[in-house]
């Protein structure tokens, strides 16, 4: 009997779909639109795994839905967030992720960020294709350097490690807050005060959970100093957005840089942060090269194809499938 597999895009990159296509039916979300939970439901009954990506949502009422036949939920995505690992555990569900395939890429973007907060980069862009670059004026678009700045690494996994590697050929001291993570040739350990208290630039690299809920919010923003910068490539859920609003309105906090918000995706109806001089937003384009990206979906489908033939799935969850240890952000 054919197994099917439900894919919640139509259109991934990579070869994965067409060799899963080889084994499984593949039965496809077939709008543009990310799915709502009822659309995948619908579509759900009977399915062997799911093919999802980062940000749509995989409850306990979507496994139900699938009902008994459901083995695997491979995500497209380093994050899972998004996944009820504790509804997969009870239900014998193996989750998968991957990791080992966007670090460097996602350690680019961050890069990207912390030299266009600091630098004004978003508010000289616009400004020059508005034409209004009228007179060089030693004054304008004054930022705060990058090179020789200490660097904060919240989470010192795949990602802020390949950070804190590009850090060093900007002549940055680095600091990292990580309970799994010391000292080594590049970074040292320090608690989270600390790190708030010394960085000029504080960038975030941990998985949003219950634990990281608002990491960042009044307090922590308070720590840290005027002449900081705050980025953020990890999940929006790890910063209370209006107090980082405040603070950089306020002039407490001097700028930031972020790829991932509170509410994704946001259509027409735009977040305060975006119009915000002093903030760069993007739109969760961390890892967004044509290799990685393919890479992703080409390691999601490996796990489902894992899983089918009754392999140990390379690249599951901590936690959902029995296989201890830290899950990386
Ligand atoms: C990830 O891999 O977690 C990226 O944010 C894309 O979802």
């Amino acid at each position: 009997m054919t197994v099917r597999v439900l894919s919640t895009r139509k259109e991934l990159p990579g070869t994965g779909v067409d060799r899963l296509g080889a084994v499984a039916e593949v039965v496809t979300w077939p709008g543009i639109a990310k799915p709502t939970p009822a659309d995948l439901a619908a579509l759900a009954p009977g399915v062997t795994g799911i093919l999802a990506l980062g940000n749509d949502p995989v409850d306990a009422a979507l496994m139900d839905a699938a009902g008994p036949s459901l083995r695997v939920i491979a995500l497209a995505s380093m994050g899972f967030d998004n996944v009820d690992r504790a509804a997969a555990a009870e239900r014998g569900i193996v989750v998968t992720h991957t990791p080992g395939v966007l670090a460097e890429t996602t350690a680019d973007l961050t890069f990207a960020l912390i030299l266009a907060a600091r630098r004004r980069l978003g508010a000289a862009v616009s400004r020059l294709s508005q034409g209004g670059w009228d007179v060089f004026r030693m004054e304008d678009y004054l930022g705060l350097d990058v090179h020789g700045a200490t660097l904060g690494l919240v989470g010192y996994g795949q990602i802020g490690r390949a950070v804190a590697r590009r850090a060093q050929g900007f002549g940055m001291r680095v600091i990292h807050h990580d309970p799994y993570a010391g000292d080594d040739s590049v970074s040292t350990a320090v608690d989270l005060d600390t790190l708030l208290a010394e960085a000029d630039v504080v960038s975030l690299h941990v998985p949003l959970t219950p634990e990281t809920r608002h990491l960042i919010s009044h307090r922590e923003l308070a720590t840290m100093k005027p002449t900081a910068t705050l980025v953020s490539t990890a999940r929006g859920g790890v910063v209370d957005e209006e107090a980082l609003l405040k603070a950089v309105q306020e002039g407490t906090l001097h700028s930031a840089g972020l790829d991932v918000y509170e509410r994704e995706p946001m259509g027409e109806e735009l977040s305060p942060l975006v119009a915000e001089p002093y903030i760069v937003t993007l739109p969760h384009i961390g890892s967004a090269t044509e290799s990685t990206r393919a890479a992703m979906t080409d390691l999601a489908v490996d796990n489902i194809l894992d899983v089918l033939g009754d392999r140990p799935a390379r690249t599951p969850l901590p936690g959902t499938s029995g296989t201890p240890g830290r899950v990386d952000a």
